[in-house]
């Protein structure tokens, strides 16, 4: 895991080649990312978000407006950077707008410019997660099955940068009216 694609043959590494594939197998290779939990795609031309973008609307999934606390810069179509919080900040392992009714059912990444450095996208199946939970806390698994969770956290009013959980309300919710913005809250969040 994850399953990685590569091209077959030099002469279909373009964009092109892999839109075109894309095109062809969708059925296929979404099985094949139920199947490993994720597929990454290597050693193709995609260099930049207008190639990046043509692999995205190949894929031909929903696209879902995000409702998170990331800092994020629109690019160009479908694409948006993941997070402008400072690289000092660890990310934590996370399902993707999971407080949300309408969250996404599939993420897909690309990195323009690889750091020096780091910056790996490590990822973890969650239902790996859970068998590990039922064999080692079958209490407390119980325990948040019987009582459920609750999460919090402050947003702040307006986008800064400095902090990965840097969204600001107002832009969130396209509000600057408080109570407008919790009645839209209430309207795309699970029961809260
Ligand atoms: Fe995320």
């Amino acid at each position: 895991m994850p399953l990685v694609l590569e091209p077959a043959d030099p002469e279909k590494k373009g964009v092109e080649s892999l839109v075109e594939a894309l095109e062809n197998n969708k059925e296929w290779f979404d099985q094949m990312i139920t199947k490993n939990s994720a597929v990454l795609l290597r050693g193709f031309d995609v260099d930049n978000a207008v190639n990046f973008n043509d692999v995205v609307e190949a894929c031909d999934w929903e696209d879902i407006r995000y409702v998170g606390p990331a800092p994020r810069t629109h690019i160009h179509k479908r694409i948006w950077t993941a997070n402008e919080g400072p690289l000092s900040e660890f990310i934590y392992y996370h399902h993707e707008m999971v407080l949300i009714k309408e969250f996404p059912k599939k993420v897909i990444l690309f990195c323009e410019i690889p750091p020096p450095e780091g910056g790996e996208t490590p990822f973890v199946p969650s239902f790996k997660v859970t068998e590990k939970m039922l064999k080692e806390f079958p209490e407390e698994v119980e325990e948040i099955e019987k009582r459920g969770l609750m999460y919090s956290f402050s947003a702040p009013t307006r986008n800064t940068t400095a902090s990965m959980r840097g969204r600001g309300w107002e832009d969130a919710f396209a509000t600057s009216d408080k109570q407008e913005a919790e009645r839209r809250y209430d309207n795309v969040v699970f029961d809260s």
